[in-house]
């Protein structure tokens, strides 16, 4: 799903703000009101597309962390430090690598060696999405308010159920590698507990609600194999404040859209 259909927002709206927001943005959407003559346009080796040259970059730049390294219950400052400094910035890196590849790609280029390109892509923009999420709700007191754990039972029949089948989730990926993500679900209007065995499994038609990552580097610092143990120390730093305005955003959205 499109970011611009996720956040409710109809193409001209988005063309308004970028209008409004951005300089750069102004001079490509004139760019699209004048296209180019297609002699200009065929003697260049890059496809003449302004909206992908956009799409594609290749400025990401690294979130700093939302609060101090050293401040969270029974997960170590380096063990954070590293999975931020090294593993999230490392995909921020290598996104913006892959995207100026892509750009750059002239027009002779075989099709196989583009579907790498865009595997990569998709694999690494997944990576830094749920890298951002995951680290924004982390920092918090472990406590769900009572709203939030309503919204969890109405799904779930109550909130103590949804955890342990959300930490079952987690310690399924133990040895392995992936995600756990509690999401909101649009197109059944309601909350969606999904195990990823990699970046690019999320449900699709969701949007994320609290994220954990099981990648070994999350953990392995700290608790060895001991996925579980990690588990409980991330329940207990969840930042549910940040959960809850997600999923007000989402209900939001799904109004806005169906
Ligand atoms: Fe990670």
């Amino acid at each position: 799903m499109k970011r611009s259909e996720i956040t409710g927002y109809s193409r001209r709206s988005w063309l308004v703000g970028g209008l409004v927001s951005s300089a750069s943005l102004l001079s490509g959407c004139l760019a699209e009101a004048k296209p180019k003559p297609p002699a200009a346009a065929s003697k260049s080796p890059i496809p003449p597309l302004p909206k992908l040259a956009r799409a594609l970059a290749g400025t990401h730049k690294i979130v700093p962390l939302p609060f101090k390294a050293s401040s969270l219950h029974d997960l170590s400052e380096k063990l954070i430090q590293s999975h931020h400094d090294k593993n999230y910035a490392g995909a921020v890196k290598k996104l913006n690598d892959v995207e100026s590849k892509i750009a750059q790609l002239p027009k002779e280029t075989p099709a196989y060696v583009l579907g790498g390109l865009k595997q990569s892509a998709l694999t690494f923009q997944n990576s830094v999405t749920l890298h951002e999420a995951y680290f924004a709700n982390l920092g918090g007191t472990g406590k769900a308010s009572s709203a939030m754990q309503n919204a969890i039972a109405q799904s779930y029949g109550d909130y103590a159920t949804w955890e342990q089948h959300f930490q079952a989730c987690g310690s399924s990926l133990s040895g392995g590698s992936g995600w756990v993500i509690l999401s909101y679900d649009f197109v059944h209007r309601s909350l969606s507990t999904d195990r990823l065995a990699n970046h690019t499994q999320t449900l699709s038609s969701s949007y994320p609600l609290l994220v954990m990552d099981m990648y070994e580097h999350s953990y392995h610092m700290d608790y060895g194999p001991a996925a579980d143990r990690y588990v409980k120390a991330f329940f207990q730093n969840i930042q549910w404040d940040v959960v809850e305005q997600r999923l007000e955003k989402a209900k939001k959205a799904a109004s806005a859209l169906l």
